[in-house]
């Protein structure tokens, strides 16, 4: 029984490092004219209203995104997100709606690509599907990530990119998620994996990049992190908000296999910008590669 929902976390620090990493590859895949699909195995609502109770509740978006917009960062490789993040809210108008990661690649995609999207969750499946029922583009699937992805890879297209984003309400997916990845992997050599995962004060994403180290391929991994207990804690103790993840989060992580020629010059400067904008001195950005085997 899934009870994490994403809304309470929407726009905040880890999204906003997530989604500008994610603008960066599908602004990549966008440039050759072939099609791409991409594959959202945990893929949340597709929306989210920054005005609701769930956002309301935290406030996270507003230490997140709110705050890099504040910023006015000039940075090039922030624009693609940040254009995305405007041209769903009015210009000169409040911040009031938040894309998901099924909505961003919707906003960057071509008229030939498509999004295959994954959600288990019944009331987020549901609002999933109502953001996308006009798009054809789009294909969602309401069954359990771990069962559907493998019937999904590879793509037809070859090209494209999976986006792995679990909740980790499960302790076990920082074992299951690496031999999901691996298993993947397999069926789609050349697919570019993105899987993210929170920073944790007791490192319990350890095995997680341990398991993806051992799939024997240079693994790009990206870690903002900043003062110790970001974001604001909010009320953590509802069940939805997802406690055992949330409390005391104390960075966010990305871990990238196949990435694009150059993709760890942008994401560092990506990175680093969202660390300067949201954390200031306390905020710290890396991208190393691990696995980078002869
Ligand atoms: C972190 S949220 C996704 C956020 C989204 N990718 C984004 O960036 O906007 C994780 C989502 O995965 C869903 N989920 C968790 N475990 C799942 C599973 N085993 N199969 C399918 N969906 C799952 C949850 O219901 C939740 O909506």
């Amino acid at each position: 029984m899934l009870s994490y929902q994403h809304g309470y976390h929407a726009g905040g620090f880890a999204d906003v490092h997530k989604h500008a990493a994610l603008c960066l590859l599908l602004a990549h895949l966008g440039r050759k004219p072939a099609p791409f699909c991409m594959i959202d195995s945990h893929a949340g609502r597709g929306l989210y209203d920054l005005t609701g109770e769930q956002a309301g509740r935290t406030g996270e978006w507003q230490a997140g995104i709110a705050r890099l917009i504040e910023s006015a960062p000039t940075d090039e490789s922030l624009q693609p997100y940040l254009d995305v993040v405007a041209g769903f809210n009015k210009a000169g108008g409040d911040l009031v709606t938040y894309p998901g990661s099924p909505s961003i690649a919707a906003r960057m995609m071509g008229a030939a690509d498509r999004l295959l999207l994954i959600e288990a969750h019944p009331a987020e499946h549901a609002a999933l599907r109502g953001v996308f029922r006009r798009d054809r583009r789009v294909h969602i699937h309401k069954r359990d990530s771990f069962e559907a992805l493998p019937g999904l890879i590879p793509p037809a297209e070859r090209r494209g990119l999976a986006l792995i984003d679990p909740s980790y309400e499960i302790k076990a997916e920082y074992r299951s998620v690496p031999v999901m990845v691996g298993s993947a992997l397999r069926r789609w050599p050349t697919g570019i994996f993105a899987i993210w995962y929170p920073l944790l004060p007791d490192d319990r994403h350890g095995p997680l990049v341990a398991g993806l180290d051992a799939l024997a391929r240079p693994v790009l991994i990206a870690e903002l992190t900043g003062p110790a207990g970001s974001p604001a804690p909010g009320p953590a103790n509802s069940p939805a908000n997802g406690p055992a993840i949330r409390q005391g989060l104390r960075g966010t992580g990305l871990a990238v296999i196949n990435p694009p020629w150059r993709f760890d010059e942008s994401l560092a400067a990506a990175g680093a910008a969202i660390a300067r904008c949201l954390f200031g001195a306390n905020g710290n950005h890396t991208v190393r590669v691990t696995g980078d085997r002869p």
